[in-house]
């Protein structure tokens, strides 16, 4: 059964915590669902993990779209989040209304997300005004990480850590459903879990939060470039991958592969015939 916005609410209530995790494409998401994962980001970490990009800037709204339709049709019966790429949002409420309308009429996901807190405050209002289900996203957010100085950590001093808890409330005042809190320290990301009714999320962000994502490159070991310190592998699928393409390129170079249960025989008195007639056309 998929579960609900209200669902989640009442995990929060319950003290049972959320499972989330990014994905993006159909195969990852048929695994997610049938992992029973309760909710699945499409974020725009797919500008490093699937397109090789530096970071998340050169994402795009039809490359957010594509994906996410993908995964929409990986896993039906689950809770998918489109994340707004850059500039689909900061420019303007109506920009931000009608790229998170594009998410829900193209690729039929069941709420979108966006990064900032106070600052973007009118724009999570707006899309909530036109019907939409929000979640935030504060602490470390990687479209303005140039402004944070790099990917950093976010609310490690005590003025830091008051900025967060106001964004978090903004955030929440605005009409959000949910928010992930990215690199917060575990103290602050308790408090604002305590403090707010919608669900909390982290990654990287500790446990005392309503719910945990992971980057599903990252949790599977498929992307290397680099780990996060709050990464926790669960696989690795580089290493098996290359391991087993290494073993196809040799299998090829020595004529190990195909063998002749991977050819297709000729119904066998076509071959007579066939033999007969290649014979003629040699002599
Ligand atoms: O794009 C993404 O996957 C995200 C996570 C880093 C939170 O926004």
């Amino acid at each position: 059964m998929k579960k609900k916005i209200h669902d989640f609410f009442e995990m929060k209530n319950k003290r049972e915590p959320i499972t989330f995790i990014t994905s993006y494409d159909y195969p990852t998401a048929t695994f997610v669902e049938k992992a029973g994962i309760d909710m699945i980001l499409v974020g725009d970490s797919l500008g490093m993990c699937i397109y090789g990009y530096d970071g998340t800037m050169p994402v795009t709204m039809d490359q957010m779209i594509a994906h996410s339709d993908a995964v929409r049709r990986g896993a039906p019966n689950t809770f998918v989040i489109g994340d707004m790429p850059f500039l689909s949002y900061q420019p303007s409420d109506q920009v931000a209304v009608e790229n998170a309308g594009r998410f829900f009429k193209e690729s039929g996901v069941d709420a979108i997300k966006l990064e900032g807190g106070v600052r973007v405050a009118s724009r999570i209002r707006a899309i909530v005004e036109a019907g939409m289900l929000v979640m935030g996203h504060i602490g470390l957010t990687p479209q303005s990480s140039s402004q944070l100085g790099g990917f950093k950590a976010q609310g490690r001093t005590l003025e830091s850590a008051k900025a967060q808890i106001d964004d978090a409330l903004a955030v929440q005042e605005a009409g959000a459903a949910m928010i992930l809190l990215e690199a917060i320290p575990p103290e602050v990301s308790g408090y604002i879990r305590k403090t707010l009714s919608i669900p909390v999320l982290s990654i990287g962000a500790g446990l005392d939060c309503d719910g945990q994502l992971l980057i599903v490159s990252d949790a599977l070991g498929i992307f290397e470039a680099f780990t996060p310190k709050f990464v926790k592998r669960y696989a690795e699928i580089a290493k098996v991958s290359t391991e087993a393409l290494s073993a196809y390129c040799k299998d090829v170079k020595s004529g190990a592969f195909p063998e002749t249960k991977h050819t297709y025989g000729m119904i066998p008195e076509e071959r007579v015939k066939f033999e007969k007639w290649a014979k003629s056309k040699r002599s």
